[in-house]
């Protein structure tokens, strides 16, 4: 999972907690079971892991930051500095989960080659993502900001969001059964718009000097604020989500 964002644990646990908030539907399809062996792909601060530990089953979190992963332990969750294509077990779980991650991987291919490596048999691929179509206004201000700033280069859109056919050609590919996929609108209200870019947009500021940020941030709430706020219910940003359940083969190795 190579990722070009860093993340600040504190600032995300103060700005981002909505991201499991929100995730409670993708653990109901995943239906954890008591003494059932499940892995959490992006474990993120471990709110989620443990949610699942509650269900009775053995969890063990991966994420590529550090600082996650030592929130995830201070929360009692057994967890590893490990990223999406880089997974070390082997026909070991009976199901893997994911939220709000696998569009920061590039090479989807291989994340889910890394999934079907560490399922037993007939275990189970249940995650949510970023879908084709999320945070357009978002991605289309930060264009067009850098479009009116060459100096700050390129802009280089760090994620992946595909079409639930594009998904599920990928997880078909790898021997996966689809149970369910779907993509679902979910508009999501936010504290602050340029809160939300320094934590979630700080790779692709990277090129941005440090003296042109707030500017750089200015002018992509200018561009959004039509689009997005409103005096009564404030940012409310246009997320869409591909949420999907999916199955080893029994013979797959
Ligand atoms: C998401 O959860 O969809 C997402 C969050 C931050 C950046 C991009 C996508």
């Amino acid at each position: 999972m190579k990722e070009s964002n860093q993340w600040d644990a504190e600032h995300y646990n103060k700005n981002a907690d909505f991201v499991s908030r929100l995730a409670y539907a993708v653990v109901d399809l995943l239906a954890p079971k008591n003494g059932e062996k499940i892995l959490d792909l992006g474990c993120g601060d471990g709110t989620l892991a443990l949610e699942i530990q509650k269900h009775g089953a053995q969890l063990i979190g991966v994420d590529l930051s550090a600082d996650m992963v030592e929130k995830s332990r201070n929360k009692g969750v057994e967890a590893y500095v490990m990223g999406a294509t880089e997974l070390v077990f082997q026909d070991e779980f009976d199901a893997v989960f994911s939220n709000a991650v696998l569009h920061w991987v590039q090479d989807a291919r291989l994340a889910i080659e890394n999934v079907k490596q560490v399922l037993k048999g007939n275990g189970r691929f249940v995650g949510e993502f970023g879908g084709y179509g999320n945070i357009q206004a978002l991605r289309e201000a930060m264009q067009t900001v850098f479009d009116r700033h060459p100096e700050y280069g390129r802009f280089q859109n760090p994620w992946f969001f595909p079409t639930k056919e594009e998904y599920k050609e990928c997880l078909q590919q790898s021997g996966f059964s689809v149970k369910s996929i779907e993509i679902i609108k979910r508009p999501t209200p936010i504290g602050d718009i340029q809160e939300w870019l320094d934590i979630f947009a700080n790779g692709i500021m990277k090129n941005v000097p440090t003296s042109q940020k707030t500017g750089f941030k200015n002018e992509v709430e200018k561009i959004l604020r039509p689009k997005l706020f409103t005096p009564k219910d404030g940012w409310v940003v246009d997320y869409v989500r591909l949420r999907f359940e999916a199955q080893k083969a029994n013979h797959e190795k």
